[in-house]
């Protein structure tokens, strides 16, 4: 494996499709390694922008704008950071060998819409998944939950993230309601979704599991300890690492999790998202990329989820052991403003053992993230309760 000086004519250059605050850490672990980085998104100045050798502002679902970009700049290799970009260019730059897409373009088809992962996990491999079926109307929906998805339920709207367009029914006087929001809350106009029996789990993890060369000099499967985590209307707010968990629940969990990345294939990290009761193991998902959960692996791991990526897609070996125990808890803006300022950081940082990111987005709303907080300590708990402490001393001001 080599690597190029970046800015001469032998760089290796990496492009991320996304340059949100997950890829700006991945950039900043590539520009580490001497890699040439070219960041995109939707948007100017996003964080990883501001980290990147060259900077993009294109819709990534256009197809036709992302593939003149990519002969513009001729990546070696293609990092999709966000779901909501056209899979099937990527497929067609990787068919016509224009770069290497991470992990698979095929992994970034089937996990952009809900439909494609779930019957892959449930159908073709098997897996053990919450009840589901998929509806384009309210009779449909109706049907479905009658017809043995039950009550409470979840609907989603197949190609969304971060929980939005999703609600829980409890019963048939709720269903038009989360319907409606359903479709607002789509990514695309498009009147698909699926409802999910609710699973009456003790706790969620993400396994993070990692697909890189050995010393066997193949590509073999790697798994970090299990991160715990709480979500507040699908997305998260708090994690932590390890989860303790039973040995039968995590050998499931990494049965599962190897099961689904061996289909997906390429090399790089995932996010599989898990429900545990007891020793019993459900599949809800998995991102081919790194995990907003796993922003507490930057104070937890020797390699953080970044770094293992980073090094993932180069080839090079990777280790997942964990440092210390210790949490993270997000950031929010807290305002609805644009260039906002955050006092307490130093008060923050006076808490043990802790450390914090401030992303650097140019505009904040009141629920976005914006930075998470970190802290190590003897036990999870005490590393929760110092990390949310951190965060709550951050307070962001318009100015
Ligand atoms: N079938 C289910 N049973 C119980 N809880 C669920 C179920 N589906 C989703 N949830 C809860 O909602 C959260 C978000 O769901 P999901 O991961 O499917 O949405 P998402 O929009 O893809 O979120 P993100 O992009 O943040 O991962 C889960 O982490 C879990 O806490
Ligand atoms: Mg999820």
């Amino acid at each position: 494996m080599r690597i190029g000086t970046p800015l001469s004519s032998g760089a290796t250059r990496v492009m991320l499709l996304g340059a949100g605050e997950l890829g700006k850490e991945v950039i900043i672990s590539l520009q580490r390694l001497g890699v040439e980085v070219i960041a995109v998104d939707r948007y100017p100045d996003a964080p990883g922008h501001q980290v990147a050798h060259r900077a993009h502002v294109i819709n990534m679902a256009d197809g036709a704008a992302l593939r003149a970009l990519v002969e513009k700049e001729r990546p070696h290799i293609l990092v999709p950071e966000i779901e909501a970009i056209a899979t099937d260019m990527l497929a067609d730059i990787e068919r016509d060998k224009l770069a290497e897409v991470i992990p698979v373009a095929r992994a970034t088809q089937l996990t952009m819409n809900r439909e494609g992962i779930r019957r892959l996990a449930a159908e073709t491999l098997e897996l053990p998944t919450s009840r589901y079926a998929f509806a384009t109307n309210l009779i449909e929906l109706k049907e479905a939950i009658d017809g043995g998805i039950g009550y409470p339920c979840l609907i989603k709207p197949v190609m969304s993230s971060s929980g939005k367009g999703q609600s829980m029914v409890i019963g048939p006087d709720d269903v038009a309601q989360a319907w409606e929001y359903a479709m607002s809350g789509a990514r695309v106009n498009q009147a698909r979704i699926i409802v999910e029996e609710m699973i009456n789990f003790d706790y969620e993890i993400t396994q993070l599991t990692v697909r890189a060369v050995g010393d066997s000099g193949k590509v073999e499967t790697f798994f970090c300890e299990p991160i715990g985590h709480v979500q507040v209307k699908g997305d998260y707010v708090e994690s932590w690492q390890p989860q303790t968990m039973s040995q039968k629940a995590l050998n499931r969990s990494r049965e599962i999790a190897k099961s689904i990345t061996d289909n997906l294939g390429g090399r790089g990290i995932f996010g599989v998202e898990l429900f545990v009761k007891s020793d019993q193991v459900w599949f809800s998902e998995v991102s081919p990329r790194p995990h907003d959960t796993g922003m507490v692996t930057l104070i937890t791991q020797n390699q953080n989820e970044f770094e293992l990526h980073a090094r993932a897609i180069l080839g090079l070996p990777v280790s997942v052991a964990l440092r210390a125990t210790g949490a993270s808890a997000v950031i929010y803006g807290g305002v609805d403003a644009k260039g906002i300022a955050y006092e307490g950081v130093d008060e923050a940082l006076r808490v043990p053992q802790s450390d914090l990111r401030l992303f650097g987005k140019p505009e904040a709303f009141t629920r976005r993230r914006m930075g998470v907080a970190l802290a190590n300590g003897a036990t999870t708990n005490e590393a929760r309760e110092r990390a949310k402490l951190v965060a709550s001393k951050i307070r962001p001001i318009k100015v």
